[in-house]
């Protein structure tokens, strides 16, 4: 199985954005000499619709046999009232999570210069340059913890973190603070949360081992105040699968639009790239969404999991081109500014590659 990947498109704008990734990653192929061999699949409402099931067998024994998976998006209104292991949400992408162990997600935030104006953040608080890394654990707590419960009287979720989970993702996170400046401020709720205390006293105990990362601790309140009002601060930020779901879509909300950050997922072995952000069914299927996640999350895939550091690096550079010369679709456009469809947007980053 050298360098196949599996391609899921799925629902809303994933489909229009992964076609524009695939174009880059072809070119970026030809330029750098490499060939991944690709192999489509379902996932989320398409296949609900298609098979039945939010990750059907086919999908499941597709992704297991790759190298690295590159997804668009899933959901929509659409299959909302399903019962709830039969969502996109939690039927696919969840399991798909727990499915290959993907206990670590980087969500990496920065803004762009010429994009400060589209920040709703003032230029007194964009003083500096906003360049910050969410390390989210993403194959436990409340998403996973059991017993779940859900009747027309009560419903509830279990918040449960073991030690070794929290040491697996703190390593992680001092590792990566590591190769940037060198800063963890790890974000719990330990004044109210028992999964919260043994959280803040195992990352304590794995610092030890880091004495070259400072580290701080901030409840996730503070935390998403404190990203409001001084982002610069913050260098890698390491929290629970909750919090990281809701900071990490805050701190993209900083950039500007939630269209231009990707993600990783990362776990054992086979990993999955896909954009921070959802599936937007209101613009889906007309040609507005910034394919830019979704083509900074294949140069995530390219670098992490297939070696290609250069051409990933062409990729970035092309974006960052393309967003120096003015080039824009509408979630980043300013009032009088010309708007490219979604696939003009990826003809112009294949052009600069
Ligand atoms: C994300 C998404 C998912 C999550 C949903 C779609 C299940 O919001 O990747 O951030 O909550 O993890
Ligand atoms: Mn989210």
């Amino acid at each position: 199985m050298a360098n196949k990947i599996a391609v899921l498109p799925g629902d809303g704008i994933g489909p229009e954005v992964m076609d524009e990734a695939l174009k880059v990653l072809h070119r970026t192929e030809e330029k750098f000499g490499f060939k991944l061999e690709i192999e489509k699949g379902l996932i989320g409402g398409a296949a609900i619709d298609a098979k039945g099931h939010p990750l059907p067998a086919e999908t499941k024994e597709l992704v297991l046999g790759v190298d690295a998976v590159l997804l668009g998006s899933i959901g929509g209104p659409k299959w909302d009232n399903l019962a709830p292991e039969l969502t996109p949400e939690l039927g696919g992408l969840l399991a798909l999570r727990k499915l290959l162990n993907l206990y670590i997600n980087l969500r990496p935030a920065v803004v762009y210069e010429e994009l400060k104006e589209s920040s709703p953040l003032s230029p007194k608080v964009l003083s500096g340059k906003v360049d910050l890394l969410t390390v989210r654990e993403l194959a436990h707590g409340i998403y996973f913890g059991q017993p779940k419960g859900l009747t027309d009287e009560e419903a509830f979720d279990t918040m449960i973190y073991r030690k070794e989970e929290v040491e697996q993702i703190a390593h992680v996170a001092f590792q990566q603070a590591q190769r940037r400046r060198g800063k963890v401020t790890s974000v719990d709720k330990a004044n109210v949360l028992s999964s919260s205390k043994l959280w803040r006293k195992v990352v304590i105990e794995v610092h030890k081992e880091y004495p070259d990362v400072s580290l701080e601790h901030m409840y996730v309140d503070n935390a998403a105040m404190q990203l409001m009002l001084n982002p610069l601060q913050f260098d890698v930020i390491l929290t629970t699968n909750l919090f990281g779901d809701i900071l990490s879509d805050e701190s993209a909300a900083i950039c500007g639009s939630l269209g231009m950050l990707p993600s990783a997922s990362l776990g054992a072995k086979i990993s999955l790239y896909e954009p921070a952000g959802g599936s937007a069914p209101d613009i889906a299927g007309q040609g507005k969404a910034n394919p830019i996640a979704q083509i900074l999350s294949l140069a995530m895939m390219l670098e992490t999991s297939f070696g290609q550091a250069d051409g990933a690096s062409a990729i970035r550079k092309a974006v960052d081109k393309a967003i120096a010369d003015g080039y824009r679709t509408g979630d980043i456009a300013k009032a009088g500014e010309e708007v490219l469809s979604t696939s003009r947007m990826g003809d112009v980053i294949c052009s600069l590659i």
